[in-house]
């Protein structure tokens, strides 16, 4: 059975993975601000990113015969650090974001819930990736960070992140 309280638990991790897209997108504009576009569009990407978690949460709860509630976004901060400091923010938020995840988890284990905690799942796997794409980056900006031919090289290198793929064509 699809309890109250994982749905609502959903609803809210709906909510969260669009303050991730609407935090990126503000770290977007803050170096689009700074003249680093390869870096606002690393975050635009991440944005998209966090758009199709919301999304494949959004479908799973329909496709079950729940009901969406979509809750008001918290406005994200206008100012940033350095690019050190954003990347440091990135990693932390996505910490945060993957307790939020294994605590869904927990709760689909507790609730006897078997097709959530395989939908689950693939968000675990998620975070992992999204954990290591922030440490690479900050720890590559720890390098060049005083250095400013540094900070450009790694800004145009930043700017050839692709676009995510949506899981349903990924095969997910
Ligand atoms: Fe939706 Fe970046 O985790």
């Amino acid at each position: 059975m699809f309890t109250e309280r994982l749905q609502n638990a959903i609803n809210d991790q709906i909510n969260a993975e669009y303050y991730s897209a609407y935090l990126y997108l503000a770290m977007s504009a803050h170096f689009e601000s700074k003249d680093l576009p390869g870096m606002a569009a690393w975050m635009r990407m991440q944005y998209e990113e966090e758009i199709i978690h919301a999304l494949k949460f959004f479908d799973y709860m329909n496709d079950r015969g729940a009901r969406v509630v979509l809750k008001a976004i918290d406005a994200p901060p206008v100012e940033f650090g350095s690019p050190v400091e954003v990347f440091e923010e990135v990693l932390a938020h996505e910490q945060k974001v993957t307790s939020l995840i294994h605590n869904l988890y927990t709760l689909a284990m507790e609730e006897g819930d078997y097709p959530t905690q395989s939908l689950l799942q693939w968000y675990i796997d998620e975070q992992v990736e999204e954990e290591k794409n922030a440490s690479d980056v900050l720890a590559r900006m720890r390098m060049v960070q005083d250095y400013p031919p540094g900070i450009l090289m790694l800004d145009q290198e930043l700017g050839a992140r692709p676009a995510p793929t949506p899981p349903a064509q990924a095969g997910a």
